[in-house]
């Protein structure tokens, strides 16, 4: 429950622990989301083996792995879209698993979530879009609603898209859509935002426009951020910290700066798959 102290066992991690030694408060100012020993199994596939990840408040918190790891699984977990088989998600100190739906509606409302594919409402034109968290919640004025609308619309650089407001998602361009997507996940005012590859399939201006909006959100709206990404340049252009998920479990976690320096194969392969840094030259094979 939130309020009562509760102390949770340190993280596995291997390298840069953000709680490192002993047990740790599960209601932590400078954590907003600790995770300890998540397990999910589908069928005979298990895929989350025992994930314990900290989770930095105000921060941009980058989750980068490969594809069918197990990212948008567990990010699916943070908000109680799905539940574990075993394990516990601390939000602000109160354990979300146990939850019932009521209890989980509530503590939606601090969440935002970009889905993947943007998953915007085909038959629903832009402000429709946008306004549907609202409405489905609260019976606002219209008014209000329409003002916080045309708000997002201008903070998002999409107010000067002409006639955006009636365009449906079909006529819109890729990074149209995410921006939508984001104004969609804005609109209730979440503490938390959870972005699902939010540049995938963007060519790298667009990327960089929807890297500069992440950040910029961040900055402007004061939000804790959780990205999965695997696109290591993003990663390191908007991440104050970055986990690496891999056959379930998190193999590297800490700082930006740190995780660029880990020596794990399973990342250094990643980042140099990238081009992000050099490849070190192959020893010259002789025949
Ligand atoms: N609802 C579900 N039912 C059964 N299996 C699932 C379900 N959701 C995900 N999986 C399986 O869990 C594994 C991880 O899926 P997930 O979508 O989390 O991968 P990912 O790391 O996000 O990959 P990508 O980078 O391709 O998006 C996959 O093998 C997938 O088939
Ligand atoms: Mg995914």
């Amino acid at each position: 429950m939130a309020g009562r102290q509760v102390t949770i066992p340190p993280r596995q991690t291997a390298s840069a622990p953000s709680s490192a030694g002993a047990d740790v408060s599960a209601r932590d100012e400078r954590w907003q989301l600790r995770i300890r020993g998540l397990h999910k199994t589908f069928g005979v596939q298990h895929v989350l083996r025992g994930v314990d990840l900290d989770l930095e408040r105000g921060k941009t918190n980058i989750i980068i792995g490969g594809s069918g790891q197990g990212k948008s699984v567990l990010m699916k977990h943070l908000m109680g879209l799905l539940k574990p088989d075993a394990g516990h998600i601390w939000v602000d100190g109160e354990d979300i698993v146990p939850l019932g739906d009521v209890q989980m509606a509530r503590l939606r409302r601090k969440f935002g979530m970009v889905f993947q594919y943007a998953a915007l409402f085909d038959s629903m034109n832009v402000v429709e879009n946008i306004a549907f968290p609202l409405l489905e919640r609260y019976h606002l004025p219209r008014a209000e609603v329409m003002e916080r609308v045309r708000d997002l619309l201008r903070r998002l650089d999409l107010a000067d898209v002409g006639g955006i407001e009636q365009k449906f998602p079909a006529e819109l361009s890729g990074g149209q859509r995410k921006r939508v997507g984001l104004a969609r996940a804005l609109i209730d005012r979440p503490e938390i935002l959870l972005y699902d590859e939010p540049t995938t399939g963007l060519d790298p201006v667009a990327t960089k426009n929807v890297d500069e909006m992440i950040r910029r959100t961040a900055d402007e709206f004061g939000v804790t951020s959780v990205v999965i990404s695997h696109d290591m340049a993003s990663t390191f252009r908007i991440g104050d910290r970055v986990a690496m998920l891999h056959a379930g479990q998190i193999i590297v976690d800490g700082t930006a700066a740190e995780v660029l320096k880990s020596t794990r194969p399973e990342l250094r392969e990643f980042i140099e798959i990238s081009g992000l840094v050099p490849t070190p030259p192959r020893p010259e094979v002789r025949p």
